[in-house]
């Protein structure tokens, strides 16, 4: 297949293409290389893309509407999987527009270029933040998911939204992933494990919020990968039928929502002492109030990914951890 995949050069971007290269797939990747986090990183992922055959790369701003349309319809992909996105929960506090040019002018630039191209399939990342601090556990699609928590939250919520309405009209085939917490080599580093592996390496106390009271549903980023892929190449969700379906996660448009987590969640403090063990060294902690648009916990109940495209994660989470903590120590040194 050919494939668009946006967000090429980021942390789930890069393993995603890298997965489609190896099984002979035609990829080409797009990204801005925005500063949000260390551009070197992003262009070290980069590098390891451009050495495989079938990749080309076009660096661009998805929201520049007149350009991605216009690469879009010359490329003429079977999918577009687009994981290009301003991430982050606490940075939407101070920067909200950031989330608005990428995740809703960006989100509305996909939907028009697919529209108008004719991709049989658009596959998009949301995340597990839509559920807010649901105490409905595990979480499920077919919840009512009306109380986001922060700007990220709404935006990827309005995403699952606008992309029915694109399914609706033009009977566009398009799928959300829900993400939960995903971890491994190549990760973020404004998130959890890089934080709190360097700060545990370098001997710097951790600060805890919620006093540590925090449970997360983390994914490594191989059983990602097989459920992305599950996805991107297999059947688009077809239409049902007409005013029949009224179910949050699917329609009566080819429409579909998902979780893909790994359906266990662990205690952060139990994540810290497989991150301990891996590193060989113990944490400094120190625990303080929650922050604002944080959540207590998430918890997938990913049976439909299951049964509709055979998603099954399995990764252990020490093997996961020892895998992210040999790559950390290769590319920070130390
Ligand atoms: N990592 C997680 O745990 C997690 C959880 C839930 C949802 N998600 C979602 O998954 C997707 C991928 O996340 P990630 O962790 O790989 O993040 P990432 O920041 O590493 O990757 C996103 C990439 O998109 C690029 N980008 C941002 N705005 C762009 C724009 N306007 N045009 C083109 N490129 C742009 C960035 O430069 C970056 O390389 C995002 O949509 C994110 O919101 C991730």
């Amino acid at each position: 297949m050919r494939l668009i995949v946006t967000g090429a050069a980021g942390f789930i971007g890069m393993h995603v293409a890298l997965a489609l290269l190896e099984r002979g797939h035609a990829v080409t990747g797009v990204d801005t290389l925005d500063p949000y986090y260390d551009p070197r990183l992003k262009s070290d992922r980069l590098a390891r893309l451009e050495r495989r055959e079938g990749f080309r790369f076009e660096r661009l701003d998805v929201a520049d509407t007149a350009a991605f349309g216009s690469l879009v319809r010359n490329e003429a992909p079977q999918r577009v999987v687009h994981l290009a996105a301003q991430p982050g929960v606490r940075y939407s506090i101070d920067q909200p527009m950031a989330y608005v040019h990428s995740n809703l002018v960006g989100f509305a630039s996909v939907l028009e270029a697919c529209r108008h191209a004719g991709v049989p399939h658009l596959v998009y990342a949301s995340s597990s933040s839509v559920y807010g601090d649901s105490p409905q556990v595990p979480f499920s699609e077919h919840d009512p998911v009306d109380h986001p928590l922060s700007l990220y939250a709404a935006s990827k919520r309005a995403n699952e939204l606008m992309a029915h309405v694109y399914a609706h009209l033009y009977r566009l085939p398009v799928t959300g992933l829900r993400f939960f917490t995903v971890y491994g080599p190549w990760g973020r580093p404004d998130m959890a494990p890089i934080r709190f592996a360097r700060a545990i390496s370098e001997g710097e106390t951790i600060r805890l919020f919620n006093y540590g009271d925090h449970q997360r549903d983390f994914t490594y980023v191989d059983d990602i990968v097989a459920g992305v892929l599950a996805v991107a190449l297999g059947e688009p969700p077809s239409a049902g039928e007409p005013g029949g379906d009224r179910d949050p996660a699917s329609s009566d448009a080819p429409f579909r929502v998902y979780n893909i987590g790994n359906s266990r969640p662990v205690e952060l403090m139990e994540f810290l002492r497989v991150l301990e063990t891996c590193l060989g060294r113990e944490g400094r902690y120190e625990k303080v109030a929650a922050q604002p648009g944080d959540v207590h916990s998430t918890w997938a109940d990913c049976s439909d990914l299951e049964r509709d495209y055979g998603y099954r994660p399995d990764t252990p989470l020490e093997r996961g951890v020892a895998d992210f903590v040999a790559w950390f120590r290769e590319y920070y040194g130390g």
